[in-house]
C-alpha cells in the first residue's frame, strides 16, 4: 500500500484538523469527508481540497476506495459510526472516548475481531515525550513500585459554553478524565476494578447545561494501586490557560509529576496575561506538528505496515468500562465494580 486513504467523519473542530493534517500527509489520501450540515462541507473541502463529501456517512462508506475512516463525532456519538466503518471493512481511528458504554465497546472489539480491522482510540497524551518519559522511568523500576496517582484535567467554562454545543451530552469525565485513566492504566499497567465518584450540578446547570461542574472519582486497580481522578470545566475565564493539568504518580521509591497547565510559555499583553498550549498541535512552518499529527501518523504506519496501533479498541474499551462505573457511582453514591473484559473477549485478544 502506497498511501493509506482516508475518510473523515464528524467534521467539528477536531474533524477538520484530522482533515487537514491527512490531507498534505505524503502517507495519506485524504478520500472523502462526511458530516451533517452542507455548508461545513464546503467549508472543509475548500481548505483542504477534499472532492468528496457526504452528509450521510454511510454513503460515503459505500465508495470503494477506503482504508481507514476517522470517527470525530462527540463522545456519546463515536458507536454507530465506528460500528459501520468496521462492518464496512475498513479499519478505524475514533476520537476518545472510544463509547460511552462498555457493551458498546465491546461489539466494536468483536466486529475488529471478526473482520479482522484495526481500531485505534485518539489518546493522543500518549505521544507527548514527558508521558513517554514517565513510562521509561516506571518501566525501569527506579521509582519504585506504584502506589497511588493523582490527575487533574480543569477546562476554563470556555469549554462547555462555547467551544462544544453538546456539553450537556457528556460530563467532563469522559471528555477530560478519558485521557487520565487511559494514561494512568498504561503507566500502572494494571485494570480498573473499581470506583466511587463524587460530583456536583451547580454553574451550568443554572445556566441551562444539564451536566457536571466536578467530578472526583477515585478507582482502584487490580495491582492494589489507586487513582484519583478530578475533572471539572467551570474555571473563570481568566484562567490564563485552558486547561489546568497534571498527571502524578506516587511510588515506593519516588515520585513522577507531570504538569501541563504551562507548555514553557507565557505571554503578557495590556489586556490579558496567558499561557499558551502548543505540545500537541502547534503550527510550524506551515504544518501542525506535535503529539496529536504524532498519533495520526502512527495511524498510519500500523495500517500501512499491519502492526498493531499504540493505543487498541481494547485500551480504549478498558477506560470507557472505567468511566462507565465512575458514572454508576455517581448515580448511586456507592462504590461499583468495573466491567471485567467478556470471556469471548478475553480468549480473543489473549490470542494475539
Ligand atoms: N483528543 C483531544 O485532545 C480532543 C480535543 C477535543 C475534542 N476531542 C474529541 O473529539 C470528538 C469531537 O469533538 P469536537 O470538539 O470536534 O466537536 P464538534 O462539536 O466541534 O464536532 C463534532 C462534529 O460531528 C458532527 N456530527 C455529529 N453527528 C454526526 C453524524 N451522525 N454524522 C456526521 N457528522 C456528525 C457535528 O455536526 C460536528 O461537526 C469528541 O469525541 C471529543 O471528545 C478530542
Amino acid at each position: 500500500m502506497e498511501r493509506v486513504r482516508i475518510g473523515v467523519i464528524g467534521l467539528g473542530i477536531m474533524g477538520e484538523l484530522y482533515a487537514r493534517i491527512y490531507s498534505t500527509h505524503p502517507l495519506a489520501e485524504l478520500v472523502a469527508v462526511s458530516t451533517r450540515r452542507q455548508e461545513r462541507l464546503a467549508e472543509v473541502a475548500k481548505r483542504t481540497g477534499v472532492k468528496n463529501t457526504y452528509t450521510d456517512y454511510r454513503k460515503m462508506l459505500e465508495r470503494n476506495d477506503l482504508d481507514a475512516v476517522v470517527v470525530a463525532t462527540p463522545d456519546s456519538f463515536h458507536f454507530q459510526p465506528a460500528r459501520a466503518v468496521l462492518e464496512s471493512g475498513r479499519h478505524v481511528l475514533v476520537e476518545k472516548p472510544l463509547t460511552t458504554r462498555v457493551d458498546e465497546a465491546d461489539e466494536l472489539l468483536r466486529i475488529a475481531q471478526r473482520r479482522g480491522r484495526k481500531i485505534q482510540v485518539a489518546f493522543n497524551h500518549r505521544w507527548l515525550s514527558p508521558y513517554q518519559q514517565a513510562k521509561a522511568a516506571l518501566v525501569s523500576g527506579k521509582i519504585g513500585q506504584p502506589l497511588a496517582a493523582y490527575a487533574r484535567k480543569n477546562d476554563t467554562i470556555f469549554v462547555p459554553t462555547e467551544y462544544i454545543s453538546w456539553a450537556g451530552q457528556t460530563t467532563s469525565a469522559w471528555f477530560l478524565s478519558s485521557h487520565d485513566v487511559d494514561l494512568i492504566r498504561w503507566l500502572l499497567e494494571a485494570e480498573p476494578v473499581e470506583a466511587r465518584a463524587l460530583g456536583r450540578k451547580e454553574v451550568l446547570a443554572a445556566r441551562g447545561i444539564p451536566t457536571y461542574d466536578v467530578i472526583q472519582a477515585q478507582v482502584k486497580f487490580s495491582s492494589g494501586a489507586f487513582a484519583t481522578f478530578e475533572s471539572a470545566w467551570i474555571y473563570p475565564n481568566t484562567f490564563p490557560s485552558i486547561v489546568d493539568s497534571f498527571v502524578e504518580v506516587l511510588a515506593t521509591a519516588g515520585h513522577i509529576h507531570m504538569d501541563r497547565k504551562y507548555e514553557s510559555i507565557e505571554v503578557s499583553s495590556k489586556d490579558s496575561f496567558s499561557y499558551p498550549k502548543g505540545f500537541l498541535t502547534g503550527e510550524i512552518f506551515g504544518r501542525v506538528r506535535g503529539a496529536f499529527p504524532s498519533c495520526l501518523e502512527d495511524f498510519l504506519f500500523a495500517v500501512r505496515e499491519d502492526t498493531a496501533p499504540h493505543v487498541t479498541g481494547l485500551d480504549g474499551r478498558q477506560v470507557t468500562a472505567a468511566l462507565e462505573a465512575i458514572h454508576q457511582s455517581l448515580e448511586t453514591g456507592s462504590s461499583e465494580p468495573v466491567r471485567p473484559l467478556p470471556a469471548d473477549l478475553q480468549a480473543a485478544y489473549a490470542r494475539r
